[in-house]
């Protein structure tokens, strides 16, 4: 049973059982949804684990994998026709092929290079500064992002994302873009503007995976009674 109404209990499949699955668990009772399936590497080799059976109790699924298997995914779950949150980063330029097949799916696709609406917020932020320094040709941009030693796409989904909106909102200057991968940064954005009399920097900084975690999980509820291809960054303040 499907539905925006958080009394109403929904029963989630883990595409993907890393980090994000494993925290997405950990929040799911408290978001009223309940954990029917686990799909990993091991159980599901080749898509070997999707079938219409796995899939026959399942109201939406929540794909954190890889990208190198997060567009089969998305492809199979289309073919079995189950609503799918989709967080994983480092496909989109599969992206036009993935808009066809969730369009011409009977369940829909949410996306989001970040899920967490704290980040959602910042592009927002991003926007205004991008306004603001757009004809202000004293000040070069950077933008720079961290992020844990294991993530397998550089830059990160997000500061794609970011970089975006700084031209969407009318920035057309050079960005020096910096990217580190180390240790165990959950995820940290920034942009700085630079002149010879001053700097600001904007920045977002996550404090661990719940955010993103809790994203995915309002995510799954939106698009289990929707159809077509969401982008969460255009639709999250419906969620909160
Ligand atoms: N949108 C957001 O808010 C957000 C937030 C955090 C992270 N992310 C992105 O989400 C993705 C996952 O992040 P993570 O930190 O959870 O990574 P992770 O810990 O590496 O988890 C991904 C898991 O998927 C497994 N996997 C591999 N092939 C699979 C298959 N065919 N079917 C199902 N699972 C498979 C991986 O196994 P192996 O390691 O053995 O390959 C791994 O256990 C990354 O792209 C990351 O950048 C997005």
């Amino acid at each position: 049973m499907s539905s925006d109404n958080p009394n109403q209990p929904l029963r989630i499949a883990l595409v993907g059982y890393g980090k994000m699955g494993r925290m997405i668990e950990s929040l799911a009772a408290e978001a009223n949804c309940e954990i029917v399936l686990r799909l990993d590497e091991y159980n599901n080799a080749d898509r070997a684990g999707m079938t219409a059976e796995a899939f026959a109790d399942v109201d939406a699924a929540i794909e954190f994998s890889t990208p190198d298997t997060v567009v089969g995914n998305i492809e199979r779950l289309c073919e079995l026709g189950v609503p799918t949150a989709v967080g994983t980063t480092g496909w989109y330029k599969h992206i036009d092929e993935v808009r066809a097949l969730a369009e011409r799916s009977k369940a829909g696709v949410i996306y989001g290079a970040n899920f967490s609406v704290g980040v959602n917020a910042f592009y927002r932020v991003v926007e205004a500064a991008a306004r603001a320094f757009a004809h202000a040709e004293d000040y070069d941009c950077w933008g720079y992002e961290a992020h844990h030693k294991f993530k397998k796409d550089a830059p990160s989904g997000t500061m794609l994302r970011l970089l975006e909106v700084m031209r969407e909102s009318g920035y057309g200057r050079p960005i020096d873009v910096a990217t580190n991968r180390v240790g165990h940064i959950p995820g940290t954005h920034e942009f700085g503007f630079d002149s010879e009399a001053d700097t600001i920097r904007i920045s977002h900084t996550a404090r661990g995976r719940a955010g993103f975690a809790k994203g995915a999980l309002g995510a799954a509820r939106w698009i289990s009674s929707r159809q077509g291809f969401h982008d969460f960054s255009q639709v999250w303040d419906q969620m909160i």
